[in-house]
């Protein structure tokens, strides 16, 4: 792993002296781990996003294993998830070996096809269920009132919201309210919206669901005997449990969330003013409900004199730090060797390729001043030869 620091790095977690001190006075109570701080944050969570529970997690990646553990996913169901995300999201469903259907995306919005899952969905499906995981890419918030209108009663849909803790649906509600879903993950990772250093938590409407997730991250202990110090093992699971420092800095941080936001919103806004107009940025609606996880890019390399791994070294070359989001799942030896992987006719995935082959995601995160836009920018244009 390489820990290089870079004058402007990609992405940085903003860290204040609220967030130590409440890291520090938990360090210094009665309860490390397993306490009341993580049962805090999940209330606080909870009425964030309007949902009637949240069960926190050591990362989203463990949250949307045990999501698909608690609907007791099999190899009977098919999976839907986006070609344009983290492995999180399709591994969960591998994890149990569920079939799985990946969604070619829009190549302008680097989100899921709706037409083409409308499509998809208008089959029948005569064994097994059928399991959504939208991803709401970048904060982007997905149109759930739509997506939810295309399913029957017995599929399941599970939000990605990785990345989209503090926005807003078109129809106005919070992401992870779960008025459209049955669960919604988010991450704490440093990179995103707010952090815990690692976290995930999954946000639900059905008690059912809720105490089955509680139990699935507790190595699926079944704590309810009235017998003291008895106990029975009765799923499968793992230690998922995210620590008291870890939920004490969540909450400090959640309590900033509207203020982070609407700085990464000016900082959309000035990116936006200086780029060369032939850089279209992704999230190119002006929109108040977006909580904005990453700044991407598209830029047509065919025509330029630089490609887009000599522009990432140029960049680096200038202390300025670059991603992309994301390498297509297809791409990835563990999805190509997945037998439980359905639909591998690669001409499928133009969408996706377009998208691929344009995306560049810039430097943004909270700290990020106007000046090294500014900068970033200029860096950009010299090299792309564009005025
Ligand atoms: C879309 C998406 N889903 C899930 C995850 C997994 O999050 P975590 O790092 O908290 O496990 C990520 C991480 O970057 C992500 O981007």
């Amino acid at each position: 792993m390489s820990f290089e620091s870079l004058r402007i790095p990609f992405a940085k977690h903003s860290i204040d002296q609220q967030d130590r001190q409440a890291v520090e006075d938990t360090l210094k109570s009665n309860w490390i781990t397993r306490g009341p701080k993580v049962n805090l944050f999940e209330k606080a969570l909870a009425k964030e996003v309007k949902a009637k529970d949240v069960i926190c997690f050591s990362s989203a990646s463990t949250a949307l294993w045990a999501a698909c553990q608690a609907i007791k996913l099999s190899s009977f169901d098919e999976v839907y998830a986006p070609t344009n995300t983290f492995i999180a999201s399709a591994s969960c469903a591998m994890n149990q070996r569920a079939l799985l259907y990946l969604l070619d995306i829009d190549p302008l919005t680097g989100s899921l096809n709706f037409d083409l899952l409308e499509t998809k969905l208008s089959h029948p499906l005569y064994r097994g269920r059928r399991v959504i995981i939208p991803v709401h890419f970048a904060g982007m918030a997905l149109d759930m009132k739509r997506l939810s209108s295309l399913v029957s009663h017995r599929d399941i849909i599970i939000e990605d919201a990785a990345h989209a803790l503090g926005s807003y649906y078109p129809s106005g509600e919070p992401v992870g309210c779960c008025d459209y879903s049955d669960m919604t993950v988010f991450s704490f990772h440093a990179s995103k919206n707010i952090t815990s250093g690692e976290g995930g938590a999954v946000s639900t409407n059905d008690e059912l669901l809720a105490s089955k997730l509680r139990l699935l991250r507790d190595s699926g202990i079944d704590r309810s005997s009235a017998e003291p110090g008895y106990y029975e093992v009765s799923h499968l699971s793992c230690n998922y449990h995210l620590n008291e420092m870890q939920a004490a800095l969540g909450l400090s941080q959640l309590t900033k969330l509207r203020q982070m936001g609407a700085k990464r919103q000016s900082l959309i806004q000035e990116y936006r003013q200086n780029l060369n107009p032939s850089i279209q940025l992704l999230t190119s609606l002006e929109s108040s409900a977006t909580y904005h996880h990453l700044c991407t890019a598209l830029i047509n390399f065919d025509h330029l004199c630089f490609k887009r791994l000599a522009l990432m070294s140029h960049l680096k070359s200038k202390g300025i730090g670059s991603q992309v989001h994301y390498v297509p799942l297809y791409k990835h030896p563990i999805i190509k060797n997945y037998k439980g992987w359905i639909n591998r006719d690669l001409n499928n995935f133009s969408g996706t390729e377009q998208y691929y082959s344009q995306t560049l995601s810039l430097p943004l995160f909270h700290d990020l001043q106007n000046e090294q836009i500014l900068e970033i920018t200029q860096v950009l244009h010299q090299a792309l030869k564009l005025s």
